[in-house]
């Protein structure tokens, strides 16, 4: 497995690759590996013949009170986990180089990127699509795999995808859980043992949002009010946001149906922690 360092090397691994005919698949990532990241790994695999990961915390998508210093980073346990499913090559480029002085020019899906995330966290989608856009075009790929846990930033990137004619196939993939239900996360690592149990109530939560909607229940009002009393019953918890509305526009419904999504974002102590299921 290759590591590159430069924009430039980087560049021309694709080009060579691209001219002998090899389908590139890409998998963006901030690191700090867990089984969803490595399941992304696997299914670009599937989908092309060689594979490239990047490894970049993105500082432009933190906001000035969030945990961009804090967030887990460790390359050597990556590098390891990523050559054990088969990646060709882990690009991990310097912040100085992605965003050199005088960097002024962004990405934007304002309508998606208003609501759930974009309302809570200003500027974040600005800076997930504005660095997504430009390792596009530095890693030049057919395709890239993203995972439904970041719903709203799969969407936005589908949106921009379309919008731009941005000749790459975006392939989603459903959401890797722990044993118990708790969606993989890097930030979990953030977690108490006590938090850690709390943690566990949005996926109970949107569990029985599930099963009362499969049971016929499709009034938002209704759904939302057994979500958020679940939440509130969790010791340790704060419901940032509810949603309860269209896969597609992610604006409210007042009744849910094929292709609504309910998605929340719930603090556990200072974590923040988003989960949702698509009905
Ligand atoms: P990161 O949080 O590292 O996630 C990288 C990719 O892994 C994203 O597509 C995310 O949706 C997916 N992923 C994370 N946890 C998952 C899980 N439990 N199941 C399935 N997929 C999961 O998302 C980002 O990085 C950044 O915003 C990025 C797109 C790299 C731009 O900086």
């Amino acid at each position: 497995m290759e590591l590159i360092r430069s924009i430039s090397k980087m560049r021309d691994w694709s080009k060579s690759h691209r001219e002998r005919g090899r389908k590139i698949a890409f998998v963006p990532t901030m690191g700090y590996f867990h089984d969803g990241h490595l399941a992304l790994m696997k299914r670009a695999s599937e989908l092309g013949d060689k594979v490239v990961v990047s490894i970049f915390v993105n500082p432009t998508q933190f906001g000035p009170t969030e945990d961009f210093a804090r967030y887990p980073r460790n390359l050597d346990r990556d590098i390891d986990l990523a050559s054990s499913v088969g990646v060709d090559c882990i690009f991990y480029p310097e912040a100085s180089e992605m965003y050199p002085e005088g960097f002024d020019t962004w990405v934007e899906v304002p309508g998606l990127a208003k609501g759930l995330c974009g309302a809570s966290r200003p500027g974040h989608f600005r800076g997930v699509t504005t660095v997504v856009l430009k390792l596009f075009n530095i890693v030049a790929p057919h395709v890239a795999v993203f995972g439904q846990k970041d719903y709203q930033q799969l969407k936005i990137i589908q949106k921009m995808v379309r919008d731009l004619n941005i000749p790459i196939e975006i392939v989603p993939h459903p959401i890797v859980r722990e044993p118990d239900g708790l969606a993989m996360s890097s930030r979990n690592t953030y977690l108490s043992a006590e938090e850690r149990k709390s943690a566990l109530c949005l996926y109970k939560a949107l569990m029985r949002a599930k099963e009362l909607y499969e049971g016929g229940v499709t009034s938002a009002k209704a759904l939302r009010q057994e979500v958020e009393e679940i939440i509130r019953s969790t010791p340790l918890t704060r419901i940032d946001y509810c949603f309860l509305g269209s896969g597609e526009t992610l604006t409210e419904e007042e009744e849910l149906g094929p292709g609504s999504v309910i998605a929340l974002a719930v603090w556990v102590g200072k974590t923040r922690l988003i989960d949702n299921v698509l009905l």
